[in-house]
């Protein structure tokens, strides 16, 4: 029986933190074992906000680079430009989409409001708006049944079912497949420094904990977290509750029992808490620091693997628009 597909993607901008690893990372590494799995490194999405050609291209690798030291296997990563096919899907798929769909995209408003506030003199981009079409080719392409995200991703996936659902009424013919969303436990990390916020690489360095960061570092901005005023309400703040989700990612579930119940009678430490999440996440990421600088001796060897593993890959997006061209009139 073929195996089910899942589809992911990452943008190379900013670093691989804590939200994006718990949100989503991990569980690309679980799924590998039981389906066809296709991740790639969004690097066309990347160019939809101001950025600089030399760092993007930096950013690229060194992405790669980390999700290989996660645990993500090298014949599933691929590099989004390297399969030009996805431009060309994205048209197609733009013409089965509406403006005000798209002018509804909650992650088009905030990404607007920061170009402005990054620098006046910057420009919102078409690629921008369009930025979720090219999600969809990415999804719909390889006809995956499942594509793990963080929650911050609903909007967009029910965009690419109302895309797949159209393009099928267009053709006559159900031809793409609409995806399902998967999440972890903790689909949504919070910035320690500010808990109103998702943990997140654009908002700035102390919005977010870097896999990749020496562990001192880690360790001080998990006990700098913000966790409450001290006055005691009945229900958690978000700044512990995200210290507790923690815990529970880094998979400590004896400690997070035990905490969570001193938390009930009103005799824990915040000091203890945190230092319990920060000897859980520093456990959790040495093995990942210590493989990384296992791949990293050898950069060139990665780099051809990426680049044939994306060759292999994108046999399957050439035969998926051909098939899409025949059925769309374009052929
Ligand atoms: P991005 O950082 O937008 O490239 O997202 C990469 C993946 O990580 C997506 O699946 C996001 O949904 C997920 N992700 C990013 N930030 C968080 C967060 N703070 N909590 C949970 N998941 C996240
Ligand atoms: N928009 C996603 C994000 O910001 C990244 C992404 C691009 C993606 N293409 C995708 C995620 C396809 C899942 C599937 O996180």
């Amino acid at each position: 029986m073929n195996r089910k597909v899942v589809l992911s993607g990452i943008q190379p901008t900013g670093n691989l933190h804590l939200g994006r690893y718990f949100g989503a990372i991990e569980n690309w590494v679980h799924l590998q074992n039981d389906f066809d799995c296709v991740y790639c490194v969004v690097n066309y999405h990347a160019i939809t906000m101001p950025y600089n050609p030399v760092k993007l291209q930096e950013n690229v690798w060194e992405l790669v680079y980390n999700l290989l030291a996660c645990g993500v296997n090298h014949e599933s990563l691929f590099i989004q430009s390297k399969i030009p096919e996805h431009t060309e899907l994205c048209w197609i798929l733009s013409c089965m989409c509406s403006y005000g769909e798209l002018s509804r995209m909650t992650q088009f408003k905030d990404k607007t409001d920061q170009v402005k506030e990054k620098n006046k003199d910057s420009f919102v981009s078409c690629g921008l708006f369009t930025y979720p079409v090219l999600q969809a080719a990415d999804i719909l392409m390889y006809r995956a049944d499942y594509v793990p995200v963080g929650k911050d991703q609903d909007q967009h996936l029910e965009l690419t079912r109302n895309i797949a659902q159209r393009f099928n009424a267009v053709v006559g013919k159900d031809y793409f497949v609409a995806p399902e969303a998967l999440y972890t436990e903790t689909p949504k990390i919070l910035s320690t420094a500010d808990p109103s916020k998702k943990m997140s690489a654009s908002a700035g360095d102390k919005h977010n904990i870097d896999l990749f960061a020496p562990v001192d570092t880690i360790r001080k901005q998990i006990r700098s977290a913000v966790t409450d005023t001290g006055e005691r309400s009945d229900t958690m703040s978000a700044g512990v509750e995200n210290l507790f989700q923690l815990l529970k990612a880094c998979k400590q579930t004896a400690i997070y029992n035990e905490l969570l119940a001193e938390y009930s009678n009103q005799t824990l430490s915040y000091a203890v808490l945190k230092d319990h999440v920060a000897d859980a996440v520093i456990q959790m990421v040495q093995p990942i620091q210590d493989r990384k600088k296992e791949i990293i001796a050898d950069k060139k060897a990665v780099k051809d693997m990426i680049k044939s593993s994306s060759m292999n890959i994108r046999e399957r997006a050439i035969a998926t628009l051909n098939e899409v061209r025949s059925l769309t009139g374009l052929n």
